[in-house]
C-alpha cells in the first residue's frame, strides 16, 4: 500500500467538515478540564520545568514576537478553539481579533471568556472561505495548529492572501508528515494518525513553503520546531492518566474516549521523526 501525503485520502469534504465540528462539539468541555483553554503544543526550552499552561503561553509570545503586531492590527484567529490565542493576543497587543471555527460549542465557550473585552469576536466560519472577511483587509492571518483539519490546505493559504493587505502577515503552525509518500507499515501509521485526529491528509513542510510561494506569499521563516514542542505528548498523557475511563467518557462521551487513548500514537510519530512542527511565516508583498 501507498499513500501520498499531498491530497486527502478522507474524500467527501463536507462530511469531514461535519465531523470536525461535532468533534469539537463533543470534546472541547472535557479538553478545558483535563487540558486548559488552549489546544496546542507547549513551548519548553533547556529541560524547564513550566506548567503545561504557561508552555503554552510560551508558545504564543515566541510566534506573536515573531510578527509585527500593534493595537491597530486586525488579527484573524483561523481555527480558534476556545479563543485562547485570540484572548491572548488581544490582551497583550490590544489588537481587534476575530476568531474563527466550525464549532458552534466553541463559540460558546469563548465567549463566555470575553467578560469586559471588546475587541475580540468569535463566530462559526469556514477557513477555506472566510467569507466574511473582504479582500485586503486583514494585518495578521494567525493558524496554530488548525490547518491539520483543513480539507484542502491551498484554498485556505488563497483566502488568507486574499484577506490580508499588503504587507500583511501570516503565521501558519502546523503538523507536517516527514515524506512526501509512504508505503507499507509507514503508510499504516500515517492512515491511523489522520484518522485518529480528524486530519483529511498531512503534507510536508516543503508542500507548505511551495503553496506559499506559489500564491505570492513572501516567506520570511519555515522551520521545524518539533524538538521544542514534543515534550507536550507525555506531558499531556501524564494529565489524562489522572482521569478514569468513567470520568473521560461521562465528560465527553465516546469520541473523546477514543481520542485519548489515540495520543501515544501520535507522541510516537513525533519521536520517530515522522510528524515535523511547521512553523511558517509568510507576508503579502
Ligand atoms: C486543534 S484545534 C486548535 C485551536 C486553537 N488554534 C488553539 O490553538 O487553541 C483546531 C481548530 O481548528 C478548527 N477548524 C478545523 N477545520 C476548520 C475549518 N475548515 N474552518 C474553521 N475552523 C476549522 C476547529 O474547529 C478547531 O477549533
Amino acid at each position: 500500500m501507498k499513500i501520498k501525503t499531498n491530497y486527502p485520502f478522507l474524500h467527501e469534504r463536507e462530511l469531514i467538515t461535519a465531523q470536525i465540528a461535532t468533534f469539537w462539539d463533543n470534546v472541547s468541555e472535557g479538553w478545558e478540564k483535563v487540558w486548559g483553554p488552549h489546544i496546542h503544543h507547549g513551548f519548553y526550552e533547556n529541560g524547564e520545568t513550566i506548567t503545561p499552561l504557561k508552555a503554552q503561553e510560551n508558545l504564543i509570545e515566541k510566534l506573536s514576537n515573531m510578527l509585527f503586531i500593534t493595537s491597530n492590527s486586525h488579527i484573524v484567529d483561523v481555527g480558534c478553539g476556545m479563543g485562547g490565542s485570540s484572548i491572548y493576543l488581544a490582551k497583550k497587543y490590544h489588537a481587534k481579533v476575530d476568531g474563527i471555527t466550525l464549532s458552534p460549542h466553541q463559540v460558546n465557550i469563548a465567549n463566555q471568556k470575553l467578560k469586559d473585552l471588546s475587541n475580540v469576536r468569535f463566530k462559526v466560519e469556514d477557513a477555506l472561505t472566510l467569507s466574511s472577511f473582504a479582500n485586503n483587509s486583514i494585518d495578521i492571518v494567525w493558524s496554530l495548529e488548525s490547518c491539520e483539519q483543513f480539507y484542502n490546505k491551498q484554498l485556505f493559504v488563497e483566502q488568507a492572501y486574499r484577506i490580508l493587505k499588503p504587507g500583511g502577515q501570516l503565521m501558519l503552525v502546523t503538523w507536517c508528515s516527514d515524506r512526501e509518500e509512504y508505503s507499507g507499515r509507514f503508510a499504516k501509521k500515517y492512515k491511523q494518525i489522520c484518522r485518529a485526529f480528524d486530519l483529511p491528509y498531512m503534507p510536508t513542510m516543503n508542500y507548505y513553503l511551495s503553496q506559499l510561494s506559489t500564491t505570492g506569499f513572501k516567506i520570511k521563516s519555515g522551520t521545524d520546531w518539533s524538538k521544542y514542542v514534543e515534550k507536550s505528548w507525555d506531558i499531556g498523557m501524564a494529565l489524562l492518566r489522572e482521569y478514569s475511563f468513567i470520568k473521560i467518557l461521562k465528560m465527553s462521551g465516546w469520541r473523546s474516549l477514543k481520542f485519548a487513548y489515540q495520543l501515544k500514537l501520535m507522541r510516537n510519530a513525533f519521536r520517530d521523526q515522522q510528524v515535523k512542527y511547521g512553523v511558517f511565516l509568510a507576508t503579502k508583498p
